[in-house]
């Protein structure tokens, strides 16, 4: 898509949640160079502050929102610092799972957190944009993912269920919105080298694989993809079953090679 034409079908303004590094900051990059004005959602004000410079520098346009996508009334706080914006493109691409534990291993309170993330928060934003987007016939959503969503996994339980969510809410919307001229698309990514992840492997004490996509890689094939949803599966073609098998066998015997796998990166027993 040229770039005026991608700005006229997704700008001005586009939202994106996470925006502050890794795959978010390479979406806001890209997208100002497509032309768009950005709204940068996180919680750190340093560095989304430091993006803010970083895009003012090149001449884009963007607005900061520090919030919690976590907490109850986040949906709300982040219109509010939208205001009266057109957002024209909203990508909700925070929502890995920081906590590294069992079920129950944890308080249920960092699950619920996680969940308020991944189904409440990413529920509520494209419910709210994406009213907007109806009234004026245009637009587009990306719902990041993880290959965690095609079903259970030792370790990522409420993340894997968390995802699942995700990816079939995203297919009702694309089916929904097409009618309106609104692309959805839930982008699911296999392992990607950002800050977050590489703090995950360094605290379980994982080597960093040396075949992760990087966040400009990611940003890139996502936005390229945005009119071909609901789904793109990361290094995957579209007409292979790839990561989401059916029958309970197959599903039954991809969860222990995962589980299999990530022990022997860990050099623990399965
Ligand atoms: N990296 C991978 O290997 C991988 C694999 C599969 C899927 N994914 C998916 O890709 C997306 C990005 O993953 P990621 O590895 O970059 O980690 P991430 O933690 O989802 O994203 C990091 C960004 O999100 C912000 N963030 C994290 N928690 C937040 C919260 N509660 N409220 C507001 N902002 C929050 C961070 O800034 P602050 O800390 O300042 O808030 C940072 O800007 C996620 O949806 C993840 O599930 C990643």
């Amino acid at each position: 898509m040229a770039v005026s034409e991608f700005a006229a079908k997704y700008g001005p303004w586009a939202l994106i949640t996470g925006a502050s590094e890794g795959t978010g900051s390479a979406f806001a990059h890209r997208l100002v160079d497509a032309g768009l004005k950005v709204i940068l959602v996180a919680r750190r004000e340093g560095p989304l502050a430091a993006l803010a410079d970083e895009i003012r520098a090149r001449g884009g346009e963007c607005v900061t929102a520090s919030v919690d996508l976590s907490a109850p009334d986040a949906a709300e706080r982040i219109a509010a610092a939208a205001g009266d914006r057109e957002v024209g493109l909203l990508i909700t691409n925070a929502g890995a799972d920081a906590n590294g534990s069992m079920f129950l291993d944890k308080d249920l309170a960092a699950w619920e957190q996680l969940v308020t993330m991944n189904v409440n928060t990413t529920m509520r934003l494209a419910h709210r944009f994406g009213r907007a987007m109806r009234e004026r016939g245009r637009g587009g959503m990306i719902l990041v993912s993880s290959g965690a969503c095609y079903g259970g996994l030792s370790g990522i339980s409420a993340y894997c269920a968390s995802k699942a969510f995700v990816l079939a809410f995203a297919e009702g919307l694309w089916a929904e919105l097409r009618h309106h001229n609104i692309d959805v698309l839930t982008l699911v990514l296999g392992r990607t080298d950002t800050p977050a992840h590489r703090k995950i492997l360094e605290e379980s004490g994982q080597p960093v694989p040396t075949d992760m996509a990087t966040s400009e890689e990611v940003a890139e094939v996502g936005l390229r993809q945005l009119p071909h949803g609901p789904i793109w599966n990361w290094g995957q073609t579209n007409d292979v079953a790839g990561m989401a098998p059916n029958s309970p066998d197959d599903r039954r015997a991809k969860i222990l090679a995962i589980e299999a796998m990530s022990a022997a990166y860990a050099g623990k027993k399965a």
